[in-house]
């Protein structure tokens, strides 16, 4: 069906994706293979944000493909979503060197594509994976504190913004206890969304 609002956003990002890949300032750079922009719906209620592409985000040009991306579709899975509903990205959007973690500078050059595709999306929620993606939101959080918490952030020119964190499906995988949290904390994002929608 033709949609003018998903044409517009769906040609905004592209735009977004080719500059990103021609003006990024950011050092990654120049030992990754491509940049890893975005998957999923320009019109997606929810928005999910990672750390950094690894090996096979790298390869591919799309994020969370490797095993955490698995158990990822998983999750989305256990509440009636897959990657067509939600759009997914990360803080960083080339893969750091033998998958390090990125450095302040290189979030910090990342930033400005993150927050436009933020812009471009409007996403109703926005659900950080790991320390990393939450820190760049909210520095003074602690990712055992609050995962499977709600925050509302205000923005420049009194735009505000509801975050979900949670801990990240890599660090997740091999650690039963926290792969269980991770698992029950997805399982709270429909009431989150509800809340939204009903303005609580
Ligand atoms: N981990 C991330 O944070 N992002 C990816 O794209 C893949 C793994």
């Amino acid at each position: 069906m033709h949609d003018p609002i998903r044409n517009i956003k769906e040609s905004l990002l592209s735009d977004l994706n080719e500059r990103m890949s021609t003006e990024c300032t950011c050092t990654l750079k120049e030992t990754a293979t491509r940049p890893v922009p975005g998957d999923g719906s320009a019109c997606a209620t929810i928005l999910l944000i990672g750390e950094a592409p690894g090996k096979n985000e790298d390869l591919q040009g799309v994020p969370f493909v490797g095993a955490a991306g698995k158990f990822l579709d998983e999750m989305l899975a256990s509440i009636g979503l897959d990657r067509k509903d939600i759009y997914i990205t990360n803080i960083v959007k080339y893969r750091p060197p033998d998958n390090r973690d990125p450095l302040p500078q290189e979030i910090e050059d990342c930033a400005e594509w993150l927050h436009e595709q933020i812009g471009i999306i409007d996403p109703l929620l926005i659900v950080t994976l790991g320390r990393h993606a939450m820190n760049h939101f909210f520095p003074d959080k602690k990712i055992t504190e609050a995962h499977g918490n709600a925050y509302r952030r205000e923005f420049p020119a009194g735009r505000s913004q509801v975050f979900y964190t949670l801990y990240h499906p890599a660090a997740a995988l091999y650690n039963g206890g926290m792969r269980d949290t991770l698992k029950q904390d997805f399982l709270r994002i429909p009431k989150v969304l509800e809340k939204l929608r009903s303005g609580a």
